[in-house]
């Protein structure tokens, strides 16, 4: 977004705050309004018939496009590097939840007799929807181990490949994804990345910047950061060219629910993120209230002070495990000891996330007892809160797990997870001190 007189770019800060908004032109009232209303009435048949036609773009019913929903969506663009579409709609898409995120980009590219290829450092809910789901649906999904490989990714490729997937920082492994390169072996190959920023936010990593084609969200972290809302969002880079008819027929092929409507290349560049919204978001109904577009909205304004502090905070606390005699191993990029810390020096310059993960000695009871003790600490499973969280991935997020399923996703019996809020370090320092006495007892 730019400055309408100057045309210069507009700083990260100035779009969280401003992009896709201007006074409600009706009432004049500054902040967004939450347009809480099922269907929009149509000026008379043949708007309503244009509306369908897609011959005028117009809001019809809120389960496809919302104004509310659609500041949301134009501001995440704006933050993340989306593309604009050839109809004016901004090039993001906002839904029920992460998960749905994550399905409706693996679904708008792929159907039964589909595969996709995965990093396996994953959010356990999407290690379930891949290891499990998907094949129910007739996806393969074949896991690459160490996402760092680069041979295993181009070794998985199948002719039904559609796309690939990782997490830019893994959660809770805290692995950063060599953005750039998977994203040459997917092009390579003639498939789009698909990458799950939750966990650095479009303030620390803009993965479309680095090659990805498709970022997804769970909104309901870091973006939302009060943990009020779940919500989830779809970035599309308009970087994919899905001239391949043969392996992308759903863009090429005209779309019979659509009255013989053809994506690509008609719609150009923003087809992804269209054909997400025209036909899987209609279809399964998974739509964001606009309530919660809103409540996301109150969040993003905030999202670059919050995630200075959150980093900030997050290093001292990682400092503070680093040295600890009741501690094992820390897992954070951002330290100079992590396997990771040059891909962290390269995408994430400004801090390596707040969601530190540490092995405690004495294994899982240990871990158990340290979260049970602490007080500032809310022991449950979300992240990206302003409020310093803990939880037990293995008895917990990664709970459906099998034993193998955990170590692959970085997940060991005593790994406690935390996401470091923005309260006062001191306090958060010490309540883990009290988890660590406990712990000992
Ligand atoms: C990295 C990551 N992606 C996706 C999700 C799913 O998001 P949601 O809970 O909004 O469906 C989560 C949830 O914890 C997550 O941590």
């Amino acid at each position: 977004m730019s400055d309408e007189t100057t045309e210069r770019p507009q700083g990260f800060e100035t779009r969280q705050v401003h992009a896709g908004q201007v006074s409600d032109p009706t009432t004049g009232a500054c902040a967004t309004p939450i347009y809480q209303t099922t269907a929009f009435s149509f000026r008379d048949a043949a708007h309503g018939a244009a509306l369908f036609s897609l011959a005028e773009m117009g809001n019809i019913y809120t389960r496809i496009m919302n104004p509310t929903q659609g500041v949301f969506e134009a501001r995440v663009a704006a933050l993340e590097g989306g593309v604009t579409t050839a109809v004016g709609l901004p090039g993001a898409l906002a839904v029920a939840s992460g998960m749905a995120a994550e399905t409706c980009a693996i679904m708008t590219l792929a159907e039964a007799g589909s595969h996709i290829v995965t990093g396996s450092s994953l959010y356990g809910g999407t290690y379930n929807l891949f290891r499990h789901t998907l094949p129910k649906m007739g996806i393969e999904v074949t896991f690459v181990e160490d996402a760092a490989d680069l041979e295993a990714w181009k070794a998985a490729v199948k002719p039904n490949t559609k796309a690939f997937y990782a997490e830019t920082i893994g959660n809770p492994r805290n692995d950063i994804l060599d953005i750039s390169a998977v994203a040459d072996v997917a092009h390579a190959a003639g498939v789009p990345l698909i990458v799950d920023n939750t966990v650095a936010s479009p303030f620390l990593c803009r993965p479309l910047e680095h090659g990805a084609d498709i970022v997804v969200h769970s909104a309901t972290k870091f973006i939302g950061g009060h943990g009020t809302s779940i919500g989830g969002v779809i970035v599309d880079g308009g970087s994919f060219d899905f001239g391949d008819a043969e392996r992308f027929p759903g863009f090429n092929d005209p779309d019979e629910s659509y009255g013989g409507l053809t994506f690509w290349p008609s719609l150009g560049h923003g087809s992804f993120i269209l054909k997400a919204r025209l036909q899987w978001l209609r279809d399964t109904g998974a739509a964001i209230s606009p309530f919660n577009a809103f409540l996301l909205l109150q969040g993003l304004e905030t999202l670059s002070l919050r995630m200075e502090r959150h980093v900030e905070n997050a290093k001292a606390v990682v400092e503070f495990l680093d040295g600890h005699n009741q501690v094992e191993s820390v897992n954070y990029a951002g330290l100079a000891s992590s396997p990771w810390a040059a891909q962290a020096a390269k995408y994430v310059p400004a801090g390596a996330g707040s969601v530190p993960s540490f092995v405690i000695k004495g294994g899982r009871d240990a871990g158990e007892r340290f979260a049970n003790a602490l007080e500032l600490h809310e022991q449950l499973a979300n992240l990206g809160d302003a409020r310093s969280l803990v939880v037990h991935p293995g008895s917990t997020t990664h709970s459906q797990l099998n034993d193998e399923e955990q170590r692959s996703a970085g997940v060991e019996p005593g790994l406690v997870r935390l996401s470091v809020g923005i309260e006062t370090i001191g306090d958060i320092i010490a309540d883990l001190e009290v988890g660590f006495a406990a712990a000992k007892a």
